[in-house]
């Protein structure tokens, strides 16, 4: 029978990032479901992701169910929800749209914090779209869209409080600087976003021109390598109060703005 450490040297050995960590979660899973270990660490060791080896994602309060098919939520986008409730703190019952939602973790974390919200979640991923249905199971103030995030919703034009997304962002030519964990488990369709990472982007931004209210509140995750070029979109689309913040690590991540009044 394989140790912990034994585990964990192994990962290690393998490139994986927080391999000590990952060995503990696989050990406690596999003792709570029965299942073999070894074969837990072995398909880590592969680059398999740890939550789709757990079957589940923990975010803010929420713990998504994830797997093939889907965008494993990062840490990082915990902190476009605070953004989020930053600008509807003072609204009445606001109405929030969730671009490009994946698992949900974003919107139903909006949903789930502020009960009072309508949160609108568009996704058009047919295989995010099972796991998103699960994840959002049994909350009222939701509602899921499987359609381009031009099509919907299509009720609240000028109506939207607040846009939020994190999109695909990942440019064509970085392919090579993705872990194995995101190249070759999260889906095609929820990273690569064109020769310079922005064209979902663009999308999301002329979307929200249309979607929110005057005074409305964008918030958009980008990379770490957009820090000045995701908030000139913003920018050139006439938002204003167009500010750039940083994550827990220091890195540029996510641009909030108004629409004009
Ligand atoms: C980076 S993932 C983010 C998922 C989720 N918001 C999160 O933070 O974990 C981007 C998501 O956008 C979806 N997507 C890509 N293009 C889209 C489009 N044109 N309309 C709607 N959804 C789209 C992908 O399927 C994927 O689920």
């Amino acid at each position: 029978m394989t140790t912990v450490r034994e585990a964990a040297h192994r990962l290690e050995a393998a490139g994986v990032a927080s391999p000590l960590h990952d060995a503990k979660e696989l050990f406690r899973h596999a003792a709570e479901r029965s299942l073999d270990v070894n074969e837990l660490v072995a398909a880590r060791a592969a680059r398999v992701p740890l939550q789709h080896l757990l079957g589940s994602a923990g975010f803010r309060y929420l713990d998504l169910a994830v797997g093939p098919g889907v965008f494993v939520p990062r840490p990082e986008s915990e902190l476009l929800v605070d953004a989020v409730l930053n600008a509807i703190r003072d609204v009445d019952r606001p109405r929030v749209v969730d671009l490009c939602s994946g698992s949900g973790a974003i919107g139903l974390s909006v949903a789930h914090e502020h009960p009072e919200a309508a949160v609108d979640l568009v996704e058009s991923s047919d295989d995010a779209l099972p796991w998103l249905r699960r994840n959002a199971d049994g909350f009222g103030n939701v509602r899921i869209h499987h359609a381009d995030l031009d099509a919907a919703p299509d009720d609240a034009d000028g109506a939207a409080d607040v846009v939020v997304s994190n999109p695909p962002y990942v440019a064509l030519d970085e392919r090579d600087l993705v872990d194995p964990e995101v190249r070759d488990h999260d889906p095609g369709h929820a990273l690569w976003a064109g020769a310079d990472g922005l064209d979902v982007i663009r999308r999301v931004v002329a979307r929200a021109v249309t979607l929110l209210r005057p005074g409305g509140a964008l918030v958009i995750e980008h990379s770490d390598r957009q820090g000045e070029t995701a908030p000139a979109v913003v920018s050139a689309a006439g938002f204003t109060a167009v500010t750039d913040h940083l994550d827990l690590t220091g890195r540029p991540r996510f641009v909030t703005a108004r629409r004009p009044c």
